[in-house]
């Protein structure tokens, strides 16, 4: 079959076909009993595949990479950035015929724009296909080539602003450019971006160096996990990355050895999670210090915590100066203890809102209804809490997925307050 030796990086008068079998995979997920998330318009997307999958059982059903790939995205990094980001711009590089734009709920709040860059024939298709449904934001689509650098002047003529932030999405992309290119790629979006994130995700050389399959006969290159830090910040980005196993969401992520990659380029003064991740090397505080810290604040702001909440009852916005005080110290100290963590992904498993932005800006909130400035409040406060007893008591994410605060916190969803409540007693009662 033709299409199957497409090459997703050189191709251009084809839809490529590693797009097509990742839409593939979003419309198996969404036919699921329970799936991950619903991706309604990728059966659309697809056309006729009824040859291929008769011919390709395998490979069609080895769709658990890239469903955990899709949630670890949706569910880690763009639903906190969506939320708590005012304005702000997401650019899908290589966006193939992802449905983002329709289907993640989460863009409807704030202001975002998305930007999908593909090939002319894959936006062109796209386009026609979707011609009837209505994004849930802002949409532009560019048809270019991401290895020729005119993208950049294209990105700017269609509206995309470098003072707005940014979250640079290369899903399923990096290995079909080549390393060079990709460098190349990586340092050109740094240099664009004013407090922005990235998300990519590379594989280790040896699955490079395969040769096989619909997607990784295609591979240009591989790193080792190892090398992925310095390889990113040579080109402007520091990140954080995790083994694609780590998230699999009890699916088969087939061979080990893809990786997830989240970077921040930081901005100086900014509180947002941007500054949170560091490398270790950039603190000379031991584990055993920077934990014994962490039970100091474990012990005394169950207290702080009922004082905010006492003043927020009285009158918001005396409590929402109080919240900003406590929170103030102790992100300067999460900063420092979210280096006792693997990586971000991990510290993403206590709680993603850890890593999101705390403070409240008055024109941000002038919009919000009270039960929405109560569950920002809250939920940081639970957040925090979660976060610290975990650093004080030296537990991972997986660690913390099977305590008893994990069990007590799913067990109040639906009302944070509560939630909040039970976890001060259980605190106050664990530190007695
Ligand atoms: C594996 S697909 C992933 C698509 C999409 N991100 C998703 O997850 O559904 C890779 C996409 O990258 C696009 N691509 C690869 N090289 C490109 C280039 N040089 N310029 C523009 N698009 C490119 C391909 O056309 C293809 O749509």
């Amino acid at each position: 079959m033709d299409d199957e030796v497409l090459d997703a990086g050189s191709q251009k008068d084809a839809i490529p076909f590693t797009a097509k079998l990742t839409a593939f995979h979003r419309m198996a997920e969404t036919e699921r009993k329970n799936p991950l998330f619903k991706d309604h318009y990728a059966k659309m997307l697809i056309g006729d595949m009824t040859k291929y999958s008769e011919e390709h059982r395998y490979s069609i059903s080895r769709d658990g990479y890239t469903i955990a790939r899709t949630y670890y995205i949706d569910e880690y990094l763009l639903k906190p950035w969506a939320k708590f980001h005012d304005e702000s711009q997401i650019v899908l590089l290589g966006a193939g015929l992802d449905a983002r734009a329709y289907r993640f709920r989460p863009l409807e709040q704030n202001s975002h724009i998305i930007f999908e860059l593909d090939f002319p024939v894959t936006i062109q298709y796209k386009t026609k296909i979707l011609k009837d449904e209505i994004p849930l934001c802002n949409l532009v689509r560019i048809p270019t080539d991401i290895s020729k650098h005119q993208w950049v002047s294209q990105l700017f003529n269609n509206g995309f602003s470098k003072d707005i932030p940014s979250f640079w999405i290369m899903e399923g992309l990096l290995y079909y450019v080549p390393q060079d290119a990709s460098i190349f790629l990586l340092k050109t979006i740094s240099d664009l971006s004013t407090h922005s994130e990235l998300f990519a995700d590379v594989c280790v050389p040896p699955i490079a160096g395969l040769k096989f399959g619909p997607f990784t006969r295609h591979f240009k290159w591989g790193i080792e996990k190892e090398d992925i830090h310095g390889f990113f910040q040579h080109a402007g980005w520091n990140v954080t990355c995790a083994y694609a196993e780590e998230f699999d969401q009890g699916r088969d992520v087939g061979q080990k050895g893809m990786i997830f990659v989240h970077g921040h380029k930081s901005e100086q003064n900014n509180t947002s999670v941007s500054d949170l991740v560091r490398s270790d090397r950039e603190y000379d505080l031991s584990r055993q210090q920077l934990q014994a810290r962490a039970i100091i604040l474990l012990k005394k702001s169950p207290k702080e915590i009922e004082y905010v909440l006492s003043q927020y009852r009285k009158n918001p916005e005396d409590g929402i100066e109080e919240y900003h005080c406590f929170i103030k110290e102790i992100y300067r100290n999460i900063k420092q203890f979210t280096t006792l963590f693997r990586d971000i992904s991990d510290i993403a498993r206590i709680s993603p809102r850890i890593l999101a932005d705390p403070f409240l800006k008055r024109e941000q909130i002038s919009n919000w209804t009270k039960e929405e400035l109560d569950s920002h409040i809250y939920g940081f406060l639970i957040a925090i809490l979660q976060f610290l007893y975990c650093t004080a008591n030296n537990l991972d994410g997986s660690e913390y997925a099977n305590s008893s605060l994990h069990d007590l916190s799913t067990r109040n969803e639906s009302d944070k307050l509560t939630m909040l409540s039970s976890i001060i007693s259980f605190i106050n009662s664990e530190l007695k």
